[in-house]
């Protein structure tokens, strides 16, 4: 797979849902959506990318390590002249980040963090040791970082989450593709976080997804869209 132009890499999303729609559960301790099958489907999919983004809530509630597990799978990249996992990046307003986090201290991958240029200063005070950290603007423009990713050499992004992420990336049209795992479970709990919040979204009734895959995986049913612009 190619950009889509040159001006940002190739944006997946990715996500697993309940069959009510939602991410996670409201409770403190995380919730288990996926299964074997899928944890390495998905394995597979970081293994074709360049970057895995999360949003900073993400790390702070699910502490992510966001590398590619299969030792094969590292292997095949390493041999292609690739590093061992994709650079893992993250967004955040604040820089409100734990530096002890997984997302900074596991080996393995890059780091860079994309904040606000007012919050660039302090964060990189406090991270700059960790982590690239980068301002992109007051609020962040949304393609000026996906404008720096490109130029960084990345060529394919993974959107991993979570639920305010995935909506901007969605309502700013700048995502490829999607990918949506759903879970036979219900949540049924309005305060957990749903896949995405309210917003403008490009397709409509009007204008809907196009259903590229339906596939099982496992007891999950992977539902893949392309999504036309
Ligand atoms: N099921 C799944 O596949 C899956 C995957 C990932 C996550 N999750 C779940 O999703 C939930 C987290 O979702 P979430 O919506 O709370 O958080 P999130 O999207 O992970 O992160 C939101 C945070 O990212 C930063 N951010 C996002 N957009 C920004 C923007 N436009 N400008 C500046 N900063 C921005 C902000 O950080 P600051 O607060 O630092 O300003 C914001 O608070 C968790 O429950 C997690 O378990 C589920």
């Amino acid at each position: 797979l190619r950009p889509v132009d040159a001006e940002r890499p190739y944006v997946l999303l990715s996500c697993a849902v309940s069959v009510d729609g939602y991410i996670d559960d409201a409770t403190g301790s995380r919730l288990v959506l996926s299964n074997a099958e899928d944890a390495d489907r998905v394995d597979e999919v970081r293994a074709t990318c360049d970057a895995i983004l999360v949003g900073a809530n993400t790390i702070r509630r699910d502490d992510p390590r966001l590398l590619v597990r299969s030792a094969d799978r590292r292997a095949r990249r390493l041999s292609h002249g690739r590093p061992a996992s994709p650079l893992r990046v993250t967004v955040t307003g604040t820089g409100d980040l734990d530096p002890a986090a997984r997302f900074f201290r596991t080996p393995g991958a890059g780091r860079l963090l994309y904040c606000t240029t007012t919050a660039e200063a302090p964060t990189r005070q406090r991270l700059g040791g960790l982590a690239t950290v980068v301002g992109a603007g007051d609020p962040i423009d949304l393609r000026l970082l996906l404008a720096d990713l490109a130029g960084r050499g990345v060529r394919r992004l993974l959107v991993e989450g979570g639920s305010a992420v995935h909506t901007w990336f969605l309502t700013l049209n700048v995502a490829d593709e999607l990918q949506l795992a759903v879970a036979p479970l219900f949540v049924g709990d309005s305060r957990a976080p749903r896949f995405v919040g309210d917003g403008v979204f490009g397709w409509t009734a009007e204008h809907r997804m196009a259903l590229a895959e339906t596939r099982p995986v496992g007891d999950i049913a992977l539902l893949r869209y392309l999504l036309k612009r």
